[in-house]
């Protein structure tokens, strides 16, 4: 399984950073001290997730406005319907590591 690692002090609060995570390009934000992980592209069109815009544990594209929910990668809003892949997270101190589930 591919895994990624960070620092946390790499993870500006409420600002998205693309990562690769084996074949995947993924959108990692960190929320006051959690830190989500979903794929990058938009389940609407082909935007990168990462130059959305994050409020609270949501993240909107900013091609068209669909919101995701950052922690189940739902889509909540369209034009967007499907769900986005979510990756798994785990925390050894400073250190963040993205996981393919
Ligand atoms: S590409 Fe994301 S809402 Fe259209």
């Amino acid at each position: 399984m591919a895994s990624t690692s960070l620092q946390l002090t790499q993870l500006a609060a409420g600002k998205p950073q693309k990562i690769t995570v084996g074949a995947n390009e993924v959108c990692v934000v960190r929320v006051a001290d959690e830190v989500f992980a979903v794929a990058d592209i938009c389940t609407h069109s082909d935007a990168s997730l990462a130059e959305g815009e994050v409020n609270g544990e949501k993240i909107e594209c900013w091609l068209h406005g669909a919101e995701f929910d950052l922690r189940t990668g739902a889509a909540l809003t369209p034009p967007a319907t499907e769900a986005l892949e979510t990756f798994e997270v785990s925390r050894d101190g400073d250190t963040v590591t993205i996981s393919e589930r």
